[in-house]
């Protein structure tokens, strides 16, 4: 059923591929959420433990996601029924991810809608439009969060409407190497600005005090959250990819590019405070002490120390640091979208156009709810961030250790791969993926509901 409405699509090229997985996974997470990340829990030991839950657990799961989806062809709760042997529960593991995708999509979208106004608040105020940057830039503005959520979910229906290689594909080919080139010119320039040595001090020296078990669990969420892994956007990725490809090779590129831009954008950010600081910008919580994260962060202190340089240069950085963000943004939304979409397209047959406003058009009204209530936020990210990926992740690996049978999955992994079954890191995959992932993701998530609860 799944083709045969001719909706499902494939990658044209092996690049094609990487890129879109890559754009998936690099996304606020990594521009904002890793220099934030960072900059709460005590600099370089957090990008340590960071780099230990991307390599140890994100990379294997991700090939076990790989797996799944091309061995199917399959949207995620396709796949889980396929391989199910007629279980009723396996299904289960991918509706949670459509769950998730649907979820996590709602509040990355209203976030991602604060960065087209604040990429034009600069401009607007040059104009001399000063009330109506304010307007642009007041996150506490409903209606005016609902707009630009709504423009930022129509940019992602469109591209997912023009199908997998026409739209996915084309998109994130263009705009992944604008990112990079946007990224490292920022970098260039932060640097030669007073203030950025000391922030790349506070960077690079890891200050292990802070380490704990929530720091723990923050990385390891983060790792999943950054990587796109635990609902089922690789397994939906991986659907469209044909047996020449190697997907060992493939996840490597992807987690090692994710984790690339992750810690080039904290090269950036965190000397950014320090230059803000010089620019007489307040980067401290008075409160705890700590350098201001999250939202603040992103959204008060490096506007302001765009605004602190002054003139044109400050207005042309502040907008491309922005657009920056929403470029990111966007190429993740797409795949979050992608999931649903899939689903629908798969399961009922349903043209990928009407699937993609359908499922588009219910994401839309979660959000606008949130765009008016921001701390619905805060809520999703614990539910569906930092409990359903880690989740998702761990009955991946449990059904794909102890149900679907490794062996199966290097059957699948040796397409494209040959020699992947009876080598060291085929036999290294085999333990993690059965021992080391459910264990490390098991003992995190118990961590985790304390925390919450
Ligand atoms: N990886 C994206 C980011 O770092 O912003 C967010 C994301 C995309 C999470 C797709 C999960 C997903 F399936």
């Amino acid at each position: 059923m799944a083709s045969a409405n001719g909706e499902r699509g494939s990658w044209n090229s092996k690049m094609g591929f990487i890129l879109a997985a890559a754009g998936s996974a690099v996304g606020l997470g990594n521009i904002w959420g890793f220099p934030t990340q960072v900059a709460d829990n005590g600099g370089a030991a957090f990008i340590l433990i960071y780099l230990v839950c991307c390599i140890a657990v994100g990379f294997p799961v991700m090939i076990a996601e790989l797996a799944i989806g091309r061995n199917t062809q399959k949207n995620p709760v396709g796949a889980f029924r396929a391989l199910s042997n007629g279980n009723p529960l396996v299904p289960l593991i991918g509706y949670w991810g459509v769950l998730c995708g649907l979820m996590i999509l709602s509040f990355y979208l209203v976030i991602a809608g604060w960065t087209l106004g604040f990429a034009l608040e600069g401009i607007l105020n040059h104009l001399g439009f000063e009330a109506l940057a304010g307007t642009l830039t007041d996150l506490g503005n409903g209606t005016k969060n609902a707009v630009f959520t709504l423009i930022f979910m129509l940019f992602t229906i469109l591209i997912i409407t023009g199908g997998v290689s026409r739209g996915i594909e084309r998109a994130t080919k263009t705009m992944m190497p604008m990112l990079l080139v946007i990224l490292l010119l920022l970098i260039g320039f932060i640097f030669t600005q007073e203030g950025a040595t000391e922030g790349l001090a506070v960077y690079v020296k890891p200050d292990f005090s802070t380490m704990n078990g929530s720091l723990v669990v923050s990385a390891l969420g983060q790792a999943f959250f950054s990587l796109s892994l635990g609902m089922g956007a690789l397994i939906t990725y991986g659907s469209y990819l044909n047996r020449k490809q190697n997907l060992v090779e493939s996840a490597a590129y992807v987690t090692a590019f994710d984790i690339a831009i992750a810690v080039i954008a904290g090269l950036m950010i965190i000397p950014a405070m320090y230059v803000a600081q010089k620019g007489g910008v307040a980067i401290f919580d008075p409160e705890t002490g700590a350098l201001f994260s999250s939202t603040t962060l992103v959204f008060d202190v490096l506007p302001q120390m765009f605004d602190s340089l002054g003139g044109f240069i400050g207005l042309i950085l502040g907008f491309i640091f922005f657009i920056l963000l929403g470029l990111a943004a966007l190429t993740s939304s797409i795949s979050l979208l992608e999931v649903p979409v899939s689903y629908v397209i798969d399961e009922f047959s349903i043209r990928r156009k009407t699937a993609a406003w359908g499922v588009g058009g219910i994401v839309s009204i979660i959000a606008v709810i949130i765009s008016y209530d921001l701390s619905l936020i805060d809520l999703f990210v614990a539910i569906f961030n930092e409990v359903g990926l880690p989740l998702g992740g761990l009955m991946i690996s449990l059904f794909l250790g102890y149900f679907w049978k490794t062996e199966r999955a290097m059957l699948e992994i040796q397409e494209g791969n040959p020699s992947f079954p009876g080598s060291t890191g085929g036999k290294v995959w085999v333990i993690f993926i059965r021992y080391i992932c459910p264990v490390l993701i098991a003992i995190v998530l118990v961590n985790t509901l304390l925390i919450v609860l």
